[in-house]
C-alpha cells in the first residue's frame, strides 16, 4: 500500500527532476507527453472554475483610444481602474512592427536549442537575465504550464544589452524602450485619473524599476487539468501586458472570470497591488489567470514597472494629497524591505495585501 507521505515524496521528485531538466513545460510536450504529470493538475475546487467566460463579448475589459479627447480618456481609465483594475489601450504610440517582432523573439528564443536555454536557467532572483518555469515550483499546490524569461531591465541602472540572449537581444532593447516611454504617458494620464497634477506620480519616481517577464505557455495535452498561469494579484505598481491572439487572460469581475479578448495591437493595462497601496485602495489590484489551451504555443510579455530592489530604505505609502479627514490612510507605509518580504510570502498567488493594512 502507498500513504499519503509516500505519494508527495514521489511528486516531490517529480518536480525535482522537472527543475533539474531545466528544458521546462515545451520540454515535457517536445517528449510528446499525452498526460501531464500530476504536479500539473489543479486541485478538485480549482477545476470547477475553469472554463470561458459565461458572459461571452457582452461583458468586456474597458478598451481605451489613447488618441480620444483627453478628458474622456482620463475619466475612462478612472473608471476602468476603479471598477475593473485592467483596460486594453489602443493608439499608444508603440508600434506594432516592433509588438509583433517581440513576440517571435521571445517564440525563437524558446524554440532554439535546449542547451543555449539550459544555460540560463535558474531560480536565483538576482540575476537580471533568467530562464525558469514556475516562479514558485517548489511552494506551489500546482504548477502552472509555462515557461517564463525574465530581463531585469533596470534596476534601475540599464541592463547591458550584451547579457541579453542573441535571438531576441536587439528587439528587446527597441521594445523596453518604447513601453518605458509608454509607461511615462500611463503614468501621467493616472496621475490625472486619480486627481494629481499629471507629473505627480512621475515626480516621486517610485516606479523606476522595469521588470520584463515573457510567458511562452505550450499547447496542453490535457487543458482541462491545468492551468496556464494560476489566479494572482502583480506585486507592482503597473504592469503593461503584450497578448499574442491566442487568449486564455481571464480577470475576476464582480465575482465572475472575464475573459480579456485578444485586441490586434493593444496592451492590456493593469494595476498592481503598489499602486493600490499609494492610492489608498481607490485603484484596484485585481485577480487574474490564464487558462491553458489545447492550441499553442501562447505567447505574452509583462513589463512590470516596480520598486527599485536596490533602495532598500525607501519607504512607499499612500499619496499624502489623497489624504483627508475622511480618507485616512488605509496602509502602513513600507521600505522596500518590508516589499521584498510581502513579495516572497506571496507563494500561492494570495495577495500580502492584507498583512501591510492598517484596520
Ligand atoms: C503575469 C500575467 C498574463 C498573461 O505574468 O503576471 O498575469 O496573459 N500574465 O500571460
Ligand atoms: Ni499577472
Amino acid at each position: 500500500m502507498v500513504n499519503g507521505s509516500e505519494i508527495i515524496a514521489k511528486q516531490d521528485e517529480e518536480v525535482k527532476a522537472f527543475d533539474e531538466s531545466k528544458t521546462g513545460v515545451k520540454g515535457l510536450v517536445d517528449k510528446g507527453i499525452l498526460k501531464i504529470p500530476k504536479f500539473f493538475i489543479q486541485s478538485p475546487d480549482e477545476l470547477e472554475t475553469l472554463k470561458k467566460s459565461d458572459m461571452g463579448l457582452t461583458l468586456q475589459v474597458p478598451v481605451i483610444d489613447l488618441q480620444g479627447e483627453h478628458q474622456r480618456v482620463v475619466d475612462d481609465i478612472k473608471n476602468a481602474c476603479e471598477k475593473w483594475g485592467f483596460f486594453q489601450i489602443l493608439n499608444h504610440g508603440v508600434p506594432i512592427s516592433i509588438m509583433d517582432e517581440m513576440i517571435k523573439g521571445i517564440r525563437r528564443f524558446n524554440e532554439q536549442d535546449d542547451e543555449i536555454k539550459k544555460e540560463i536557467y535558474s531560480r536565483d532572483l538576482s540575476k537580471r537575465v533568467r530562464f525558469s518555469s514556475n516562479f514558485v515550483l517548489y511552494q506551489s499546490k500546482a504548477a502552472n504550464w509555462r515557461d517564463t524569461l525574465t530581463f531585469l531591465m533596470s534596476t534601475p541602472d540599464p541592463l547591458n544589452p550584451t547579457e541579453l540572449p542573441e535571438v531576441c537581444r536587439d528587439v528587446t532593447v527597441e521594445y523596453t524602450k518604447h513601453v518605458k516611454t509608454l509607461g511615462d504617458t500611463l503614468f501621467e494620464l493616472l496621475s490625472e485619473a486619480i486627481g494629481l497634477k499629471p507629473d505627480h506620480l512621475k515626480r516621486l519616481e517610485w516606479a523606476e524599476s522595469c521588470v520584463l517577464a515573457s510567458n511562452y505557455y505550450p499547447a496542453c495535452p490535457q487543458p482541462e487539468l491545468a492551468i496556464g498561469a494560476a489566479k494572482h494579484r502583480d506585486p507592482s505598481f503597473l504592469t503593461i501586458l503584450l497578448q499574442d491572439n491566442i487568449g486564455g487572460l481571464q480577470v475576476l469581475y464582480q465575482d465572475e472570470w472575464v475573459d480579456v479578448e485578444p485586441i490586434l495591437g493593444a496592451f492590456v493595462i493593469n494595476i498592481g497591488d503598489l499602486f493600490q497601496i499609494i492610492s489608498n485602495d481607490r485603484f484596484k489590484s485585481i485577480e487574474h489567470r490564464v487558462l491553458a489551451n489545447h492550441i499553442g504555443p501562447r505567447v505574452s510579455i509583462a513589463c512590470f514597472l516596480t520598486v527599485c530592489l536596490n533602495r532598500i530604505m525607501k519607504t512607499y505609502g499612500p499619496i499624502k494629497e489623497l489624504l483627508s479627514d475622511e480618507d485616512i490612510p488605509v496602509y502602513r507605509n513600507i521600505t522596500t524591505k518590508d516589499y521584498i518580504e510581502y513579495f516572497n510570502s506571496q507563494g500561492d498567488g494570495k495577495s500580502g495585501l492584507s498583512t501591510l493594512r492598517l484596520q
